[in-house]
């Protein structure tokens, strides 16, 4: 069988990702796993048609796909986002069409679910048939019972490519509104007081809708508001893999473009910040990715940490809950606030006029209150996953990420904490015992709300 692996690393086939797929290679000699580098490639494919063409030429010959990544920023590179945009601008659809896909990514599996499900609903976008994904951590490949689990993945891969089995849909295709937005007139001016709020958006003269609400949301104000176009700023390329950021938060494009110096004056200064974007395909374009991939020069580090953060989108945000699941991850993992997304799919541009009305005075109603809401899941559990990471595997070569860790109390292990380790081995020795357990079981609800209750009546 002809397999074309679509490789989304930057650092081409010197990649963690390309050992999977060379280990499955090897495991299946007969079948021709052809790689193609679109990540690391992503400006010659971009520029040269014929590079873009040799592809897909490739793919229309072959029985199947794999799309295979790393983890960036709980999604694809921006290079590959920027690689499936071509595809449609460059009316190769068809070419996927009916092919067979599978999903194979390496990362440590902070929001690989997204990635996930972000590919899958491309490959349902493409009319391909989706045979299934595997997330395997960045270093399973030296472990026995993993090579086995990835060997089973490949060989249930082919073996339903030859029996042509039938894969069912999971994605519906997205239902656009073609309504317009025509803002009405503001009958609020908000003082921003001390506060600096900056607007990033990556609209283009055809995006009216977001340009409407951009400009809807700086009416809500008394004073000037800053938006930055991110098409404005000197950006060379996307984030490169390469990890010089580690040691101290310097990033290899440092002196070569205007990122860094951007991010860190104009991103990291202000207080309450709104990203503006519209949907493509099922993310934000591969501007705004590029944007989120090449910031990771922060690391793992809460740059945005008590920030007020806003969005306002045009297209079906309510359609695509993986997005918004992304919004809310990057919130918590940053410790900031996600206060509020505004679309601009309501028919009735009233309504849109006034969810940006109250957007704007919630946001500033929370930055004075220095207000940020709980973490949930996404950011506890991801969190666990980074600080688990710093401490050990990945302490090179991330060392600016472990000295933040361990000043601000990240490294909270729960086998630091004596007491209750102790309390618990006392109390289940006593569980043990028939005369002590009813008596624990009868003072359990009352202990367990015992400090609670008291914080309510001191405080
Ligand atoms: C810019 C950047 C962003 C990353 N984002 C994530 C992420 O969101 N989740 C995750 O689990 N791993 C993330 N990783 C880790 C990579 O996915 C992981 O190291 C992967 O195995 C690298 O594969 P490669 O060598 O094939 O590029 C990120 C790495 C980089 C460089």
């Amino acid at each position: 069988m002809k397999i074309a692996v679509l490789n989304g690393s930057p650092k081409g086939e010197i990649s963690v990702t390309m050992q999977y797929i060379n280990y499955i290679q090897k495991k299946f000699p007969s079948h021709e796993l052809k790689i193609f580098n679109v990540s690391q490639r992503i400006k010659k494919i971009e520029t040269d048609e014929n590079s873009f063409s040799e592809i897909i030429d490739y793919i229309k010959t072959s029985d199947a796909v794999i799309w295979a990544f790393p983890l960036y920023v709980f999604l694809v590179a921006s290079q590959y986002k920027r690689f499936i945009e071509l595809i449609w601008e460059r009316k190769a659809e068809n070419v996927f069409e009916n092919k067979f896909a599978a999903v194979l990514t390496t990362s440590i599996h902070f929001f690989d679910h997204t990635a996930h499900n972000y590919m899958h609903s491309i490959c349902d976008d493409l009319n391909m048939k989706f045979i299934g994904g595997y997330s395997a951590e960045m270093m399973d490949l030296e472990k026995e019972d993993k090579r086995k689990n990835l060997f089973s993945f490949a060989s249930n891969f082919f073996e339903s490519i030859e029996k042509n089995i039938y894969s069912m849909k999971y994605y519906h295709p997205l239902i656009r509104n073609e309504i317009k937005y025509n803002p009405g007139v503001s009958d609020i001016k908000l003082n921003t007081g001390n506060k600096k709020i900056t607007i990033l958006t990556d609209s283009k003269a055809e995006d009216l809708n977001l340009i409407n609400m951009v400009q809807k949301f700086k009416n809500s104000f008394a004073g000037e508001i800053e938006t930055i176009n991110l098409y404005d700023i000197d950006i060379k390329g996307g984030c490169l893999g390469d990890l010089k950021c580690g040691r101290a938060n310097e990033c290899n494009y440092l002196n070569s473009d205007g990122f860094v110096e951007f991010h860190k004056t104009k991103v990291m200064t202000s207080d309450i910040l709104i990203f503006a974007g519209s949907i493509k395909d099922r993310y934000l374009s591969s501007k705004w990715k590029q944007f989120f991939d090449r910031s990771f020069f922060n690391t793992h580090l809460p740059v945005l940490k008590g920030k007020q953060l806003g969005f306002l989108i045009s297209g079906p945000l309510s359609q695509i809950p993986n997005l918004y699941e992304i919004m809310e991850g990057f919130s918590e993992f940053q410790n900031a606030n996600l206060a509020g997304v505004v679309t601009d799919e309501s028919n009735d541009n009233n309504k849109t006029d006034e969810a940006i009305n109250n957007f704007a005075i919630q946001l500033i109603k929370f930055s004075e209150m220095s207000y940020v809401k709980p973490s949930t899941f996404l950011g506890v559990g991801g969190m666990k996953i980074f600080r688990d990471e710093m401490f050990s595997n990945l302490r090179f070569p991330f060392k600016a990420d472990h000295i933040y860790y361990k000043k601000n109390g990240i490294y909270d292990f729960p086998n630091n904490k004596y007491k209750q380790i102790s309390a618990g081995i006392i109390l289940n020795m006593l569980n043990n015992i028939s005369g002590f357990r009813k008596v624990l079981n009868d003072k359990l609800k009352v202990e367990m709300i015992k400090s609670l209750a008291k914080a309510v009546k001191t405080n």
